[in-house]
């Protein structure tokens, strides 16, 4: 077993040692890029350098970023819960290179990190490549273990990353894993389609922006930017499938399971998940200085409270709870991300206010419906307004 803090440091030494400069995560709370609510990829905070409106100090730089996937172009919140690897709230491990290295280079060492440093089973991955990019399709025929039948070729959709409508962008390679029992049983056609293959890796080679008015125009130099879901590596190397059994989570479904006094095979385990994510998403847009209101980036963090506190509900959790998370959430991720520790009565009570007051508002319009139902009784009719209302 290894755990999500020893593949961290692993990823970013891997990188180290090629001369990559390492760079803090920037806040999940953009506060200099109108086109975003919240942090949404690793290369977010070098957007600039992509477009040469700033000059970098080094050419290559690693991280790990807190990345918030739940409002614009990328919006995971539908998935979480309903499946085991899709989060509103991640840590997108990432190397760069500003005008560096491109393509062969970004891919030599992807596959060499999941082979040969990690030993990841080349049996079981799958690589694919936008569809006119033979550049990076001839560089993955070069590397030795891997079967040309393995390279596959995708569209727009699968294969070329954009972080928003407007943007640094381009085409991309990524690695996918099959973590299915049967071996034998893969195929290329379940690549980006089923579930028992899991993307790890994208590789994207940014060599363009996105313009508003949708047409793409060339950046003057050639980047790299990539990305890998600390939570899915983890779950991988690990062989544990669900995300929720890996050290990132257990401790906080168990608190979970305690709190509620209902085991994880209850409802199949959706309210768990559902409350251990957002409390991630929560905690950490807090502490990087959101704050729940009626609109904008408050409106989501809301709207993400309501939810876990509904889901909690389903558990029979009727008392405010997300606070009592926090501990937990703290001992997993507060030595890299020390903010959640430094803020952790503001993130406590900023939720116990929200969901104090989210309470009292379900039960001042319980009341509300209520009269309004014995009103419609006499009139035989529940109006569109009073719905509304
Ligand atoms: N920016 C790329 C992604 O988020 C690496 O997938």
């Amino acid at each position: 077993m290894m755990n999500s803090s020893e593949i961290r440091k692993q990823f970013i030494d891997y990188f180290l040692e090629k001369d990559h400069k390492f760079v803090r995560s920037s806040s999940v709370v953009p506060t200099d890029d109108p086109t975003l609510l919240f942090t949404n990829a690793g290369m977010n905070q070098f957007k600039d350098i992509f477009l040469d409106k700033k000059k970098p100090t080094y050419s290559r730089a690693v991280n790990s970023q807190k990345c918030i996937r739940v409002s614009g172009k990328h919006n995971d919140l539908e998935e979480v819960g309903v499946d085991n690897f899709h989060h509103t709230f991640f840590e997108m491990l990432g190397n760069w290179s500003f005008g560096d290295y491109y393509k062969e280079e970004s891919i030599k060492w992807a596959w060499e990190l999941f082979t040969k440093v990690w030993k990841i089973d080349v049996n079981r991955l799958w690589v694919s490549v936008y569809k006119d990019d033979d550049e990076a399709y001839n560089f993955w025929t070069k590397i030795p273990n891997l079967d040309n039948d393995r390279i596959l070729r995708f569209g727009n959709k699968e294969n070329f990353w954009e972080m928003g409508e407007t943007g640094p962008c381009g085409p991309c390679s990524e690695i996918h894993y099959f973590i299915g029992k049967d071996i034998s049983s893969q195929n290329p056609n379940g690549v980006n389609l089923s579930d028992e293959y899991r993307e790890l890796w994208n590789l994207v080679f940014i060599q363009y922006n996105r313009e508003s008015d949708g047409s793409l125009t060339d950046l003057p130099m050639k980047h790299v930017d990539t990305g890998m879901g600390l939570e899915r590596i983890t779950s991988v190397l690990n062989k544990q499938y669900s995300h929720y059994e890996t050290d990132i989570f257990k401790p906080i479904i168990d608190k979970i399971v305690d709190v509620s006094g209902k085991d994880t095979s209850y409802k199949n385990c959706v309210p768990h998940k559902v409350i251990a994510d957002h409390l991630r998403m929560l905690s950490f847009s807090i502490a990087d200085g959101a704050v729940p209101s009626n609109d904008g980036r408050g409106y989501v963090l809301r709207r993400v409270l309501r939810r876990a506190v509904r889901y909690g509900d389903l558990l029979g959790i009727k008392d405010n709870f997300m606070h009592l998370l926090i501990d937990d959430l703290i001992d997993i991720m507060g030595k890299p991300y020390p903010e959640i520790f430094d803020k952790k009565n503001h993130i406590i009570e900023t939720l116990k206010r929200e969901e104090d007051s989210f309470r009292k508002t379900l039960d001042k319009g319980l009341i509300k419906f209520e009269e309004m139902v014995k009103d419609s009784k006499n009139k035989q009719v529940f109006s569109g307004d009073d719905s509304f209302r």
